[in-house]
């Protein structure tokens, strides 16, 4: 009946857990093979792969703050998390969270995708914005599946990260540099 448990004490779970909740590990889902994969993420983490969901997903910036990366229409956008702010994100926006804070963490809900549904994580570039890489998942588990796709393009030879349209070289793991070529090539509001 009760398959995840009785209620459990929301701060009593985060103070359990804060050990996990900062490098390198980050994040930790609540329940275990549930519909609503619910997670917190903490800071400091920095990347540079977009994410394609192909369900929405629920952000709540409960401490800190936070900013996602969106790509649309081949412009590369901010979108503030502020500390208290909720956010219902469309599928198949193509968002990459930043969380530069030390300490901040965000309740991230999203959802089991059914077997017809794919995600894909893509990398582009810093310079044009250009796709570079992009690979398509069919997602069973967010903790799981997620490095080996990661390592794939980490490891991914100098031709498979080089922007087929202004030749940037992609850095690979580095996001530090990959975010430095983006903020220097574009003006995010
Ligand atoms: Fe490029």
């Amino acid at each position: 009946m009760y398959k995840y448990g009785r209620p459990l004490n929301f701060q009593r779970w985060i103070d359990d857990n804060a050990h996990l909740l900062k490098p390198p590990v980050g994040n930790q889902q609540i329940w275990k093979d549930s519909d609503f994969l619910v997670t917190v993420v903490g800071g400091p983490n920095k990347r540079s792969d977009f994410h394609d969901d192909p369900m929405e997903e629920f952000f709540y910036q409960f401490k800190g703050n936070a900013y996602l990366l969106i790509l649309d229409r081949g412009k590369y956008e901010r979108v503030d998390l502020k500390e208290g702010d909720m956010f219902l994100m469309a599928p198949h926006v193509l968002h990459s969270p930043q969380r530069p804070e030390v300490g901040s963490m965000c309740l991230v809900i999203e959802r089991q995708r059914p077997n017809t549904d794919i995600d894909a994580f893509q990398w582009n570039c810093a310079r044009c914005a250009h796709l570079v890489q992009r690979y398509e998942v069919q997602l069973r588990s967010i903790v799981a599946d997620l490095p080996p796709t990661y390592e794939r393009f980490y490891e991914s030879d100098l031709a498979h990260r080089t922007c087929s349209h202004c030749g940037e070289v992609h850095p690979g793991r580095d996001a530090t540099s990959w975010h430095r070529t983006l903020t220097s090539n574009h003006a995010l509001e």
